[in-house]
């Protein structure tokens, strides 16, 4: 693991500090990992970058937490790996091929599946015409793919007549990320699945991803439940200020005292 020396996390005693001691969060080229963000640096407004030179890989059957405070970059460096906002430098690769530039619906065709952060499922809309949604690039696979996502999520079945505007957070958490899996998906970024639910429905997420994990799919996911996400984690960024703060095993992270104290409050300690 690497780390970034004593700081307060969003401060710029804490960017001087990684700034001072770059961690190697990579290693290797683009043909050893099945997705890899090279020092990409990327923002909304011209001349204002919000990634700094941020580094992330994804091995094939990973799952990979990125954490971070609020405003750390995270849901920016998803949306960039997911082609909603462009690479200004820095590599962006998926099995060894550039995919930098490319947009979103490409992303898709490659096998890489996206659940936004907010608004990420079609209220007014039945679960299963959601489902449907995330087929339209094929839509002859609904039929098969169906089958396969609601034995994964069996009330995606059961109320495939309700609105998603009827179900809980965490109900549509399923539908989001089911609506995500209806394409077959090799890689899943998933931005905060159990932000603003309960505890017992935040387990409920995990457990589903490492259940979908478990079926082959390569999980990238943001996560404010940083405690939990690092315990179920193969690997785990922190991210700060646009920049790799620390990376490790999610157990290395969980047991780092810099971690411990910048990022995951008292909670770690239990
Ligand atoms: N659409 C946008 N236009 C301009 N700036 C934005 C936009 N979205 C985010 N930002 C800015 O980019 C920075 C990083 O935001 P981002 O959403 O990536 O953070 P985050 O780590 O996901 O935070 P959170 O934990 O709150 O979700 C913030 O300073 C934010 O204000
Ligand atoms: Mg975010």
């Amino acid at each position: 693991m690497s780390g970034n020396g004593d700081s307060k996390p969003g401060t710029d005693e804490a960017a001087d500090a990684v700034e001072a001691e770059r961690p190697v969060a990579a290693v290797g080229g683009p043909e050893d990992y099945l997705l890899l963000a090279k020092d990409l640096v990327a923002g909304y407004v011209p001349g204002v970058n919000i990634l700094n030179g941020c580094t992330l890989t994804l091995s094939e059957g990973e799952v990979v937490a990125i954490i971070g405070p609020n405003g750390a970059g995270k849901s920016t460096l998803i949306k960039t790996v997911f082609g909603l906002i462009p690479v200004r430098e820095g590599a962006l690769t998926l099995r060894g091929s550039s995919i930098a530039g490319l947009a979103a619906h490409s992303l898709v065709e490659r096998g890489v599946g996206y659940v936004p952060q907010t608004q990420n499922v079609f209220p007014s809309l039945t679960i299963e015409e959601n489902l449907q949604m995330g087929v339209y690039l094929r839509p002859r696979t609904f039929g098969t793919r169906f089958a396969v996502v609601s034995e994964l999520f069996p009330l995606l079945g059961e109320r495939r007549k309700a609105k998603a505007g009827s179900l809980s957070g965490g109900e549509r958490q399923m539908v989001a990320m089911g609506r995500a899996l209806m394409m077959d998906p090799s890689v899943l970024l998933l931005d905060e699945p159990t932000a603003g639910l309960s505890p017992i429905y935040q387990e409920e997420v995990f457990q589903r991803v490492k259940e979908v994990n478990s079926t082959g799919v390569s999980v990238v996911m943001v996560e404010q439940n940083a405690r939990r996400c690092l315990q179920i984690c193969d690997r785990g960024y922190v991210l700060d200020q646009g920049r790799n703060a620390y990376t490790g095993t999610g157990g290395e992270l969980l047991n780092d005292p810099n971690v411990i104290e910048l990022y995951l409050g008292t909670l770690a300690r239990d």
